[in-house]
């Protein structure tokens, strides 16, 4: 395995073994919702999440230590891309494209209300073989309407690789890119939009986290969590690469050919998600992450 898959495998597990702990604890009314997460985590991280039923208060300060803010954010945006996908299915969707999947799970977690409609996910193909070899060791056989497609955003054309797999441009559309953006350089973000700008129906949407450019570049690393963010990536060898500012986000995406739908800060993420938790104020979520679901305007 080359040392750029094993990076993304590591990142993908990474957030999933948030999302499966954040699934048992600590607080019964913020549980998150992925409970198939599980299914994805190796040997280390199984041990870990047996341990943490056990203690979740004491490994969650051991998590707060190392990486400040991420739970929380991880619930969030798990929450927040959920109710996205939800909202999609009731307004009527008929198409859904997952970018760097990961071990997304929302394919199998929605099965039953996204019968019949074309469902995609796209990934590193190293990062989608591993999935697909943990779907068949969990005994989780693939939905019928859901394809998976290798590919390396920044490298292989995006049109031409959906287009190959049967995506149709008539149809409305959710695309969901999840953790993913920060890691790409800036042109490749811009094709990516650009391309479902000009190859989705009027209704389509692209719901998505990005991370504050003034945090990415390092001119700004104030706020909690947000230096151990970026000396993470850097760490790991997995650099933020882009980021969009949010002061101008409406502007930005509007010149892009986007209409801003919703738009959740760090502050925002608290007051409207994270509203009632009972963890003190200061150490919510990362404060250089945001939440956004933007309308491609055809
Ligand atoms: C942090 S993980 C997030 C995975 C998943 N969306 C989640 O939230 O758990 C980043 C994902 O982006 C994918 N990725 C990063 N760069 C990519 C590229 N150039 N082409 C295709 N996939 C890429 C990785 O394979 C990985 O699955």
């Amino acid at each position: 395995m080359d040392a750029q898959t094993e990076k993304a495998i590591e990142s993908a597990e990474g957030t999933t073994l948030l999302r499966a702990l954040g699934c048992i604890g600590p607080e019964k009314d913020f549980l998150n919702p992925d409970d198939l997460a599980h299914a994805f985590l190796g040997d280390r991280y199984k041990r870990f999440l047996k341990l943490y039923k056990f203690f979740p208060s004491f490994f969650l300060k051991v998590l707060e230590r190392r990486a400040p803010g991420n739970f929380w954010y991880i619930y969030s945006r798990t929450v927040f891309l959920d109710n996205a996908l939800s909202e999609a299915i009731k307004a009527g969707v008929e198409q859904v494209v997952i970018l760097g999947a990961g071990y997304d799970t929302r394919f199998y977690r929605f099965e039953r209300d996204l019968k019949g409609i074309p469902c995609f996910e796209m990934d590193f193909p190293g990062t989608q073989a591993a999935k697909i070899e943990a779907l068949e060791q969990a005994k989780m056989p693939k939905p019928d309407n859901l394809v998976f497609i290798p590919i390396d955003f920044t490298k292989e054309e995006l049109g031409e690789t959906l287009f190959n797999h049967d995506y149709n441009p008539a149809l409305r559309t959710l695309f969901i890119w999840e953790g993913v953006c920060m890691y790409l350089p800036k042109e490749t973000v811009h094709e990516v939009l650009s391309f479902i700008k000009q190859n989705s129906a009027p209704g389509s949407f692209v719901a998505f986290d990005y991370i504050r450019h003034s945090a990415v570049n390092e001119n700004d690393l104030s706020g909690y969590g947000v230096s151990e963010v970026v000396a993470h990536a850097k760490n790991i060898n997995e650099p933020l690469l882009f980021g969009f500012e949010p002061t101008t986000f409406k502007e930005d995406i509007k010149s892009l050919g986007y209409d801003l739908k919703i738009h959740l800060s760090p502050q925002g993420i608290r007051a409207q998600i994270l509203k009632g938790l009972k963890i003190k104020e200061s150490s919510l979520n990362v404060e250089c992450a945001y939440l956004a679901t933007i309308e491609a305007t055809g």
